[in-house]
């Protein structure tokens, strides 16, 4: 029984010390050259490794991120368990994240920073929180999370997902009808829906319409879940106030896309949350002790949902 790391040197390395620790007995690689392919039951990977099917007794295979979206789960034999990346360190670079983007567009930033850039000394009106209502799509592990950091602010809150939720001091939706009525009702849309086909392309006019005029957008999701189009019709047409896109189809963005120089548009390069090696790899050891001790694995993807 061995673990195969196929990842990048520097996780790799705090990976295997990680392992040595806590799991001795469980041989650790991180070239698939110096490891019989038959011992290997544990696989952790960002896509699905190269000549998969040589690891016939493969039992669980992690993603290094909390996305599965560049896992093709059909060419993964059914009997292989794959598993999500859920992991303290990704989920605060998620909060971070999202109550930045929050901030920067309630505090009126993307309009302050092209009001800097034509030296134009201009207060604008400002909002409070209590009148800033912030909606989510998608209430997981992340989604969550990012509510929790979000409810000191005052913000009104509210969230979207497949299955009806609970959540304290949160309005919840689910279902066509749902969305529509949470649209309607925020003025800071959050994108933090994984990749599926159901998800595909879902931030689109019609979403964009539905949101009041002067609304503004984070997408920290999948870039292929945005329509870019739409989104700058409905900047460029006023309806929409600003963008915080962290996430885009293609990645890295082409040099001549309008995103890049949009007065309404932040960008980053889809560094809204990262796997930290060594809560990742906490994270995988335990799972990997539950799973050897017959329990519920963390993340355990559904492959009829996708996610
Ligand atoms: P998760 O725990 O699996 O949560 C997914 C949420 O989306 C769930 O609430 C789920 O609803 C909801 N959902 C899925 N399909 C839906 C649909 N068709 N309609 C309505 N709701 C739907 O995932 P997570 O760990 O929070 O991660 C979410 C995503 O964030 C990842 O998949 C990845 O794409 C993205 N991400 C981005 C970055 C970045 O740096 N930009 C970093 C990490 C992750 P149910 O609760 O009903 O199942
Ligand atoms: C990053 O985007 C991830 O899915 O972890």
């Amino acid at each position: 029984m061995a673990f195969l790391f196929n990842s990048d040197a520097e996780r790799g390395a705090v990976f295997r010390s990680a392992f040595v620790r806590e799991l001795p007995d469980l041989p650790f690689a991180i070239d698939s050259a110096t490891i019989d392919p038959d011992q290997v039951r544990y696989v952790i990977s960002w896509t699905v490794p190269h000549g998969l099917e040589c690891y016939r007794n493969l039992e669980l295979l992690f993603s290094v991120g909390a996305g599965v979206d560049q896992f093709p789960l059909t060419s993964i034999p059914s009997e292989v368990k794959v598993v999500r990346m859920v992991e303290d360190g990704i989920i605060r670079m998620m909060q971070e994240y999202v109550t930045l983007a929050v901030l920067a567009l309630h505090r009126n930033l993307p309009t302050y920073l092209d009001l800097q850039r034509q030296r134009q000394w201009r207060p604008l009106l400002q909002k409070q929180a209590t009148d800033q209502r912030v909606g989510l799509l998608g209430l997981g592990v992340l989604g969550r999370a990012v509510l929790e950091s979000l409810k000191p602010f005052g913000f009104p809150l509210s969230g979207w997902s497949r299955s009806a939720k609970t959540i304290e001091g949160v309005a919840t939706y689910c279902g066509q009808a749902g969305l529509s009525q949470m649209l309607s009702e925020i003025d800071i849309l959050v994108c933090l829906l994984p990749l599926t086909g159901d998800t595909r392309g879902i931030l689109d006019r019609g979403v964009f319409a539905r949101l009041p005029k002067g609304a503004a957008l984070i997408h920290a999701g999948r870039g292929a879940q945005l329509d870019h189009l739409a989104l700058l019709a409905a900047l460029d047409d006023g309806h929409l106030a600003g963008a915080v896109i962290d996430v885009t189809e293609p990645e890295p963005l082409p040099s001549d896309h309008a995103f890049w120089t949009h007065p309404k548009v932040l960008l980053t390069p889809h560094v809204a949350s990262a796997t930290q090696a060594e809560t990742a790899a906490r994270a995988v050891i335990d799972n990997i002790k539950r799973y050897e001790a017959g329990l519920d694995l963390i993340g355990l993807i559904d492959r009829t949902r996708g996610y």
